[in-house]
């Protein structure tokens, strides 16, 4: 096969704290690891012990880029301040397109339990940094699995395999984002668009992947080098979960300010006025 990506490097994930307080694991963001064009953060946020969480996101603001929230246990209230609300549960995606701005709150919908999810911050082209915030709230019954090979079970969440589409639409940076499971001992290859820049992430259990291969242990991420294909290979004993993510890079000038992402630095000065002064 031609084309196959190999791993640049690997990156273990960076303990923090953000919202009112939420334990989190920065996988993308960090020092090491700024950002891979066109996906400014990634967090991983799981405990079953509330204190790490409850505390939530209460209101804060966001300019032009797109979060995505992928959940995997657990309940999460959303609400704006244009009068959008919903639940995110466990196996539900929101794909929330920030535009010129909103302001959220994203809140446990539980007191106890397993809280357990990622969120991805997905960067907008100039052209539509001040596009009319949309949500795309995808509901886990909405998300196909498709089990291209005897013991693979893949969430299609954006992008495709072959003719299938996932439910995610529209986004300018044409992404992918898959689910994976694989059974121990088994072998998998998709393709990932040529030009498109991404990642896997080891959620659970550790796996292959490449030719040469890169071993990745749980809780690692590998950046993608470039090609096509993708080869997986479980462990022989044990299965493997894990996230594969790639889009297309914008290659524009990146001006970054806590909830804010623009291409300028007076367009970040404008961002931070226009939300101070009500204009979100
Ligand atoms: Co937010």
């Amino acid at each position: 096969m031609d084309n196959i990506r190999t791993i640049q490097r690997i990156v273990r994930g960076r303990p923090t704290r953000d919202g009112a307080g939420v334990r989190l694991n920065r996988l993308i963001g960090t020092p090491a690891l700024p950002r891979i064009d066109p996906f400014l953060m990634l967090d991983e946020f799981r405990s079953d012990s509330a204190s790490d969480y409850i505390a939530g996101f209460p209101n804060h603001p966001h300019r032009g880029f797109e979060t995505v929230t992928y959940m995997l246990a657990g309940r999460m209230r959303h609400g704006d301040n244009q009068g959008n609300s919903g639940l995110l549960t466990a196996g539900s995606v929101q794909w929330m397109t920030a535009g010129r701005g909103i302001v959220h709150s994203e809140m446990p919908e539980q007191e106890d339990g397993l809280m357990w999810g990622f969120q991805l911050w997905v960067n907008l082209p100039a052209r539509d940094k001040m596009t009319a915030p949309r949500y795309q709230d995808i509901a886990p019954e909405k998300i196909p699995v498709l089990h291209p090979a005897e013991g693979v079970a893949v969430k299609l969440i954006a992008g495709s395999i072959g003719d299938r589409q996932g439910p995610v639409q529209a986004v300018a940076t044409e992404p992918l984002f898959l689910d994976i499971r694989l059974a121990p001992n088994t072998r998998w290859s998709t393709r990932v668009p040529p030009g498109h820049q991404g990642f896997a992430y080891a959620v659970e259990g550790g796996f292959e992947l490449g030719a040469p291969a890169t071993v990745f242990k749980q809780g690692d991420l590998g950046v993608l080098g470039e090609g096509e294909q993708i080869l997986l290979k479980a462990g022989t004993d044990s299965p493997a979960h894990l996230l594969l993510v790639a889009g297309k890079p914008l290659n524009e000038p990146v001006a970054h300010y806590g909830p804010f992402v623009m291409n300028t630095e007076a367009e970040l000065q404008q961002a931070i006025r226009d939300y101070q002064e009500g204009r979100f």
